[in-house]
């Protein structure tokens, strides 16, 4: 009788954590699918740097954050282009893109694969007075453990503990 009661408790107590770990589980992995949004330049936007920063602008801008995969970059910019190019395009500014005429703009991309990732205004004079971008794009987030995540992962594990009073309440467990 007392055994039975026992093992009632423990399977109750094990369903409670089971769909705890779940849902934590889910909180994280759309917090990662989503990946973070960074405006290029933060207020400055996406513009020639003034030319004394010309070398670091947006370089100084970059070594601030780390990226990863699904990470996105935003391009706000007026009478400018942005094109993601390549290693070369990104060191010597020559590459550009026929339909890449200057109009102001809003440009995203997402971050999908890890290593360099090269961008420069379509402009090659723009591009070598500065107007480039490298940002280097770590795989994978997940990497220090679940518990390092976002503010929703904390939500979510601050909203089951009504759920697992709820379930203590009732008798449950
Ligand atoms: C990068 O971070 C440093 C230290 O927090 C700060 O002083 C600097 O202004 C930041 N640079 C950019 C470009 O955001
Ligand atoms: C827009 O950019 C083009 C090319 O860089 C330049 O020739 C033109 O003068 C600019 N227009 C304005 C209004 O700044
Ligand atoms: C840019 O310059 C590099 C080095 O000279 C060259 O390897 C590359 O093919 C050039 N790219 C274009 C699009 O002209």
């Amino acid at each position: 009788m007392a055994a039975a009661a026992t093992s009632r408790r423990l399977l109750a107590l094990a369903a409670v954590l089971v769909l705890a770990v779940l849902s934590l589980q889910a909180a994280v992995s759309s917090a990662a699918a989503k990946g973070t949004r960074y405006t290029v330049g933060g207020a400055d936007g996406w513009r020639v740097p003034p030319p004394e920063d010309k070398e670091r602008f947006y370089a100084d801008w970059a070594s601030n954050i780390t990226f990863y995969v699904d990470d996105s970059v935003e391009f706000v910019y007026k009478n400018d282009s942005v094109i993601k190019v390549g290693k070369a395009g990104y060191y010597h500014c020559n590459e550009t893109a026929p339909d890449a005429a200057p109009r102001d703009g809003t440009t995203l991309f997402v971050l999908d694969a890890p290593g360099p990732a090269y961008f420069a205004s379509a402009d090659l004079d723009h591009c070598n007075m500065g107007q480039r971008l490298m940002v280097d794009v770590l795989a994978d987030r997940a990497a220090p453990g679940p518990w390092a995540s976002g503010p929703s992962a904390q939500h979510s594990a601050a909203a089951l503990v009504p759920v697992a009073l709820a379930a203590l309440a009732a008798g449950f467990v």
